[in-house]
């Protein structure tokens, strides 16, 4: 027989993400509406393991849905990744009397719940991160927001690009992930796009190519760099000094990750967040929720976490071709 849920925690882990806060109110306000105590955890699994822990009603989450960020705080904790601190963790909520969990966060985030519930706390992770990295949802909280700022900010970018008539690169975040570049890459018309997932790293084919471009007649030549692709500003030098073409770097950074989160980004967070809470009070556990295809479903978190994810190919075939 499923557990009997009569109070639940919790927490944002990992980097913030637009939305984050509609998760939060929509977790909280469902909970109660089910019955069952809500209490906060602030700063994540550190804020767990330092007992930041506090009570919260309908009121507390208002005025939230608009504002980026996240209200509780989030952290990276490396003492959540050892035995000893996921077993205190379990502990402290056993202390406060939480019962079940909802996590907000990524693959590593989901890694901390799982080992949460084999500890006896009941479990439930949502997608927060503007990366879209997480491999059983098409969705994220957050990337929607994250890269209509980026989009916004390229755009002015090239303004500026093509009235000086200069090569820009744009990185865009995703350390490991090339969602918001290739998003970028479609969506501002960019010429060359560099994913982690993709890029040879063959410079010199870059270079040939803003050579080609600009004796077609182009004013400009836009390149997305993914973060941590290419050291942006040195590749603009290199560029400049092999085209003669005036090469200039933006490193859009962590505006990407803040501002009030799109509709889309408050309407999916808000149903996954309420989804969240009912599939916990009916006692599930170990549970991710996910979309697919358009509808809300949850997963085992081992399950989530043995899927694999890639940029789709097609997509970024016509990204290059649409760039000609
Ligand atoms: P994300 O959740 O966005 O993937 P991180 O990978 O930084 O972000 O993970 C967030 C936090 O989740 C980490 O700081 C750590 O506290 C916890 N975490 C990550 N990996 C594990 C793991 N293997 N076991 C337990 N907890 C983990
Ligand atoms: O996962 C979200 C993200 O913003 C990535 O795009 C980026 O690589 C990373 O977090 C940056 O993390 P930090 O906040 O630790 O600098």
């Amino acid at each position: 027989m499923a557990k009997e849920i009569k109070t639940i925690g919790i927490l944002t882990s990992g980097g913030d993400a637009p939305g984050m806060n509609a998760a939060i109110r929509a977790v909280v306000r469902k909970a109660i509406a089910n019955g069952v105590k809500v209490k906060g955890i602030k700063k994540g699994y550190q804020g767990l393991l330092n007992e930041e822990i506090i009570d919260m009603d309908a009121h507390s989450v208002s005025d939230v849905i608009q504002r980026g960020g996240t209200i509780l705080g989030t952290a990276r904790c490396s003492e959540f990744r050892t035995e000893e601190g996921q077993k205190k963790g379990a502990q402290i909520c056993k202390k406060h009397g939480i019962d079940g969990l909802v996590v907000v966060g990524g693959d590593g985030s989901y890694r901390g719940a799982q080992a949460l519930s084999q500890h006896g706390i009941n479990t439930i992770g949502l997608p927060g991160t503007i990366d879209l990295d997480i491999a059983c949802t098409d969705y994220t909280i957050g990337f929607d927001t994250a890269v209509n700022t980026a989009m916004q900010a390229i755009d002015k970018v090239r303004d500026t690009s093509s009235s000086h008539e200069r090569c820009s690169i744009i990185e865009v975040m995703g350390r490991n992930a090339g969602y918001i570049a290739l998003w970028c890459g479609i969506a501002n018309g960019a010429e060359d796009i560099l994913l982690p997932e993709k890029y040879d790293f063959n410079e010199q084919q870059i270079i040939n190519n803003i050579i080609k471009n600009r004796k077609r007649g182009k004013t400009h030549h836009l390149i997305i760099n993914a973060e941590d692709i290419g050291h942006s500003t040195s590749m603009a030098r290199r560029i400049e000094a092999a085209t003669g073409i005036e090469t200039r770097a933006t490193i859009l950074g962590y505006m990407q990750r803040g501002g009030s989160p799109t509709c889309k980004d408050r309407y999916w967070a808000s149903i996954m967040g309420a989804y969240a809470a009912d599939i916990l009070c009916e006692g599930k556990t170990n549970r991710v929720v996910a979309m697919k295809n358009g509808s809300i479903v949850d997963f085992d978190i081992e399950e989530a976490l043995a899927m694999q994810k890639s940029i789709d190919e097609y997509q970024y075939q016509v990204a290059r071709i649409l760039s000609m």
